[in-house]
């Protein structure tokens, strides 16, 4: 099992939405973490040959998935970051639907379909209209669909999209226990959707993937480290504007930081423990001073 991107860049006039991507996924769930406008989408519907490369090229197993058409289709699940659906179609119907569209037997279809209904805890609405479900309850039905053909590949665009927190907590049990035997991309931009789940994390920005590996060796690559200070209140701007600050809490003297830098910030800064939104706001935050650039 084996999807190799070597170089894979898609323009969009000057704009490049990917830019010369290489890397290698195996069996596993990776976790696709950028912000707005980063090229995570752009690189999934390329995994789907939904668009094509301008440049570079993508391999299943050696094989070129263009070349494979059909083949490749047939092993690939996917949930689009807006996924379109027939609001009056029942959910089993519209599962069905989808089932007939990938050319998947009937009856095996109405088993399938029953079974994911099930996986995805959604049995109990298995009559209710498309247009009447919830946001999470619509994301869940959106994962069953990708996983009709039980796909070994399974693609993801920000499947957390709009739930509550215990609905991500959820999705992310169901995604790991789908993730047996499969590889797995799913983009989101919130560190914890992928902080227990993913076991590659793959940084994207302005196009570029700029770091694939485990949440432990980002964190290990990280020169910066994580002080908490604590600081009168009318010093927080300036703090604010010279170091990068992940929480502020105020406490009865001021407000305690959290600062990622290299040297320690005060002479009382303590150095603690540094997690994944620690990275993540080293490499895709502002300072206040860059903000009020734009
Ligand atoms: N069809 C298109 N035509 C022109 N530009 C596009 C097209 N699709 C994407 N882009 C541009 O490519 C860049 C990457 O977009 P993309 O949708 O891949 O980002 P994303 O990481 O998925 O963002 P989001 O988190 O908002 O979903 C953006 O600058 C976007 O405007
Ligand atoms: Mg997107």
């Amino acid at each position: 099992m084996k999807l190799e991107l070597k170089n894979v860049t898609k323009q969009y006039g000057k704009v490049k939405a990917a830019d010369h991507i290489t890397c290698t996924m195996g069996k596993g769930v990776y976790g696709l973490l950028g912000v707005n406008g980063a090229g995570k989408t752009t690189l999934m519907r390329m995994l789907c040959t939904i668009i094509q490369p301008s440049e570079g090229e993508i391999l299943w197993n050696g094989k070129n998935i263009q070349d494979m058409g059909s083949e490749y289709r047939e092993i690939l699940g996917y949930l689009p970051q807006e996924f379109g659906y027939y609001p009056d179609l029942s959910v089993y119907d519209y599962l069905l639907y989808v089932a007939s569209i990938k050319g998947l037997h009937h009856s095996y279809a109405r088993k399938k379909a029953t079974q994911l209904l099930r996986q995805v805890g959604m049995e109990k609405f298995r009559e209710r209209k498309m247009k009447n479900l919830s946001g999470g309850m619509l994301r869940r039905v959106g994962i069953a669909q990708a996983m009709l053909n039980d796909p070994r590949i399974l693609v993801l665009d920000e499947p957390t999209a709009g739930l509550d927190p215990n609905e991500r907590i959820r999705f992310r049990n169901l995604i790991s226990e789908l993730s047996e035997e499969r590889l797995v991309v799913l983009s989101t931009h919130i560190v914890s959707d992928i902080e227990y789940i993913a076991n590659d994390i793959m940084l994207m920005k302005d196009g570029k993937l700029f770091y694939t590996g485990t949440a432990e060796e980002l964190l290990d690559s990280m020169k910066e480290k994580v002080w908490l200070c604590e600081v009168p209140r009318k010093l927080v701007d300036r703090y604010m504007k010279n170091y990068l600050v992940g929480n502020i809490r105020t406490t009865e003297h001021g407000a305690e930081l959290r600062i990622i830098a290299k040297e320690r910030p005060t002479q009382e800064a303590a150095e603690t423990e540094k997690n994944l939104e620690d990275a993540f706001l080293l490499y895709f935050g502002e300072r206040s001073e860059e903000k009020k650039d734009v």
